[in-house]
């Protein structure tokens, strides 16, 4: 059985003193949370360092994004070789953010895939199509055409280790959730495109998560369905109570 995640993306949000605050609230509360199910949490890279310095975190760190090089002269950017090495284990790759405002590209990101398992940390790949793209009723072609130019080059353990997040753009940050009808749909879509490509096998350990407008009062209802194995959330993550109680609704206990 697919053990389930929720993982927290602050995004460029709270100063050190906060996350600190945060940090050391949730482990305070941590017998509130539930054995099945993982946590993760994204802050931002700065705050990373501090954060992994929590004795026994209740959570796993994350990256929000890392370069597709090892290392080098490239301003501004951070490595998954840098990241493996403070124990950071996870990193998102493609939000829609890094899509929309970094230009980000399937092609590039096929390449941050490969240095995020060169180095031993687990890709976060995320996807999910814009609301002119489903009005169109081309959502599906949208997030295949995503899943193949950035994951199928993978190698099926590779792929089986990948977490996905299907974020629709529309979802993100509106307040508005895809229904659990349509979160279900894609997500058995993404489940069925990677059993066509790597096998039934392959597919059935894939974590797929949904993200968008997730809250502690939504979560149970969408993370209930069959094929949706935990969320990526933002806003309400933001917030220690919202955020346990979102993992909390996670479990299958
Ligand atoms: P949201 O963001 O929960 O605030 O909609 C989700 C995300 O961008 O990962």
């Amino acid at each position: 059985m697919r053990k389930k995640i929720v993982a927290g993306n602050w995004k460029m949000n709270k100063t050190l003193r906060e996350a600190m605050d945060f940090a050391v609230s949730f482990q305070e509360r941590s017998d509130e949370l539930p054995g099945d199910v993982e946590v993760i949490i994204a802050p931002p890279s700065l705050y990373l360092a501090s954060m992994e310095m929590i004795k026994e975190p209740a959570y796993r760190l994350a990256s929000q994004n890392c370069s597709h090089h090892s290392y080098g002269a490239f301003t501004g950017e951070i490595s998954a070789a840098m990241l493996a090495d403070m124990n950071v284990g996870y990193s998102l790759v493609g939000h829609s953010e890094r899509r929309t405002y970094f230009h980000e590209t399937d092609e590039l990101l096929a390449k941050k895939l490969d240095a995020c398992f060169l180095h031993g940390v687990v890709p976060v790949f995320c996807c999910g199509e814009h609301l002119a793209e489903r009005e169109a009723k081309r959502h599906f072609v949208t997030v295949l055409h995503q899943l193949e130019h950035a994951l199928f080059h993978l190698s099926p353990s590779q792929m089986s280790r990948v977490i996905i997040a299907y974020e629709p753009v529309w979802a993100i940050g509106t307040g508005v959730t895809a229904s659990t009808e349509q979160a279900q749909e894609m997500h058995a879509f993404i489940r069925s495109s990677i059993a066509g490509h790597f096998g039934r096998e392959t597919a059935d350990a894939v974590r797929i998560l949904y993200g968008g407008s997730v809250n502690a009062s939504n979560s149970a209802e969408l993370f209930g369905c069959d094929d949706v194995d935990g969320g990526l959330v933002g806003g309400a993550s933001l917030k220690v109570g919202d955020f346990i109680t979102i993992v909390q609704s996670a479990s299958r206990g």
